[in-house]
């Protein structure tokens, strides 16, 4: 299999991290995004321990909810790396609450963290992919884009976009050797379902037939397939990994 540069945004999170060791273990070179400068501290130290394990990712400070941080970005990933075949658009952030109680604020946070940082990243990479002839995207959106989610209107509209953008850019790059896909965990044992109340938690855990949270290694497990050079003839699809959660 090629060697291929894929970039991960959100690549030092929860999910992320288990999405960069997969990608390293399929032989590739990982590039992992961090959200701001403030935070190179954090990023540093996850590299240390990923390399510790014996993962090699490169960390760039990308914010993603800022166009014009992901163009400087992708300038430099540009530079010092070359050209991204593999897109991972996972960075996301949760702002729960009842939309009685929900303010702008948690509206726009998470609409361009989670929906228009879709758009403004996979833009500096796709002219590259285009010319390349090759490109594999993936974009991570959830079970609750498609089921809804009580307390969260901001991230089930943000998450369903989603859907709608990897198919309208599936059928634009089809003939340019470009797949486009989603896929839609469920409840990952991550901090960011761990931030749910304990007592709402179990509620959530108890709807999962397959009764507990899933792993993020089990939702790395559909980037490797989707991201796989033998996945040419699969585009614009969504990945549901929810433990049965939610089916349709
Ligand atoms: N359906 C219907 N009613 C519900 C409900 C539900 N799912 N959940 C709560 N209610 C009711 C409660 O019974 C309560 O009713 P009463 O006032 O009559 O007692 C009322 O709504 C208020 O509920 P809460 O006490 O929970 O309200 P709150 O303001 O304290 O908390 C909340 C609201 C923060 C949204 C909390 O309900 C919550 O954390 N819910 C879980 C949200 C969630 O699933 N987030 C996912 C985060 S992880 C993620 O997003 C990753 C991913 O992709 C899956």
């Amino acid at each position: 299999m090629a060697k291929r540069i894929a970039l991960v945004t959100g690549g030092t999170g929860g999910i992320g991290t288990a999405i960069c060791q997969r990608l390293c273990q399929e032989g590739h070179q990982v590039i992992a995004t961090y959200s701001s400068a403030a935070k190179k501290d954090v990023a540093l130290q996850w590299q240390a321990e990923q390399k510790e394990l014996g993962f090699v990712v490169e960390v760039v400070c990308m914010n993603v909810s800022s166009f014009e941080s992901c163009a400087e970005a992708a300038e430099l990933i540009r530079s010092e790396y070359g050209n991204v075949s593999i897109l991972v658009n996972n960075a996301g952030i949760t702002r729960d609450g009842v939309m009685k109680k929900m303010g702008h604020d948690k509206w726009d946070a998470v609409l361009s963290t989670n929906l228009d940082s879709v758009f403004y990243v996979t833009k500096q990479f796709l002219d590259q992919m285009i010319d390349a002839n090759y490109g594999r995207i993936v974009n991570v959106s959830s079970i609750n884009a498609q089921k809804g989610q009580f307390g969260q209107v901001n991230y089930s509209a943000a998450k369903a976009g989603i859907h709608g953008f990897t198919k309208a850019l599936a059928q634009e790059v089809a003939r340019k050797g470009i797949t486009v896909n989603t896929i839609s965990p469920g409840y990952v044992a991550t901090s960011m379902v761990m931030a749910i109340d304990q007592s709402v938690r179990d509620q959530i855990i108890a709807q999962i037939p397959v009764g507990r949270l899933a792993e993020p290694a089990e939702i790395a497990r559909a980037i490797a397939f989707l991201t796989a050079e033998e996945a040419g003839f699969m585009t614009g699809s969504n990945l549901a990994i929810n433990g049965g959660q939610h089916m349709c």
